[in-house]
């Protein structure tokens, strides 16, 4: 018995160490893959960056002419602003395709090449689009006729973007940013009123 015991002790003292040794640098790395993991996790919740969106910054309309026989011209000014809220990554937006239309009829599609907006930072885009004649049914004259009489006039823009983060070596967020709204404007001066819908939405 005693004989048994003294060799289990012996063997523990020879081959522990090294066991526990290796175990003990093993949960040191796991831990600090952990913490570090917890620690970018966490730091994104505090910096809390805002996602990259795409709205309009501004626009006017430049001309809005209807004849008696229901074609109209029309001729709009648009400022797009890419933002980026993150102080940590760069943004890449990409695939920008916005419909733009006149009570139905297709106006233009905006489109961008890929672009990188820096961190915490933002990238305008300038648009004009113009339609040379429209033709218009007699409801849509009326309604011509009643925007006139409000003194305002809605355009829609409707479309989506991608966005993208790249978080260092890890990889990257993607995001699908989807923009719906109708641009107003005072038709007697052109202005804009702007509207909080026309922020993209992640999709
Ligand atoms: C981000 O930009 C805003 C102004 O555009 C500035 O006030 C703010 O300090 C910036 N944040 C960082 C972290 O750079
Ligand atoms: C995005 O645009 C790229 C070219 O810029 C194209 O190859 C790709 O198919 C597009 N992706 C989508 C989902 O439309
Ligand atoms: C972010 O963009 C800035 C300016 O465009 C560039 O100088 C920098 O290298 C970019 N950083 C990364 C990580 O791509
Ligand atoms: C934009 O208009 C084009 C052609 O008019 C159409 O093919 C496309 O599906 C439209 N895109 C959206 C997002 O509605
Ligand atoms: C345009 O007209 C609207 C309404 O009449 C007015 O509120 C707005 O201030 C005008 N804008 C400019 C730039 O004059």
């Amino acid at each position: 018995m005693l004989f048994k015991r003294r060799l289990v002790t012996g063997q523990n003292d020879n081959t522990h160490p090294l066991i526990w040794l290796l175990a003990f640098i093993c949960i040191i790395i796991a831990i600090a893959v952990i913490v570090a993991g917890i620690t970018v996790f966490v730091g994104f919740l505090i910096i809390h960056p805002r996602v990259p969106t795409i709205s309009i910054a501004n626009a006017h309309l430049n001309l809005f002419r209807n004849d008696y026989v229901g074609l109209l011209q029309t001729q709009v000014t648009i400022l797009v602003v890419a933002e980026n809220g993150n102080a940590m990554a760069n943004a890449t937006f990409s695939n920008i395709s916005f419909n733009i239309s006149y009570q139905s009829h297709d106006i233009a599609i905006l489109v961008a090449d890929p672009f990188e907006v820096p961190k915490n930072s933002s990238k305008y885009l300038n648009y004009v689009v113009q339609a040379s004649s429209i033709p218009l049914n007699p409801d849509q004259m009326g309604n011509v006729d009643y925007s006139w009489k409000r003194n305002i006039v809605g355009f829609d823009l409707h479309g989506n973007a991608r966005a993208q983060w790249r978080v260092g070596p890890l990889g990257s967020l993607k995001f699908r940013c989807h923009l719906e709204c109708t641009l107003k404007f005072h038709l007697l001066n052109g202005s804009y009123i702007p509207s909080k819908s026309c922020t993209s939405k992640l999709k």
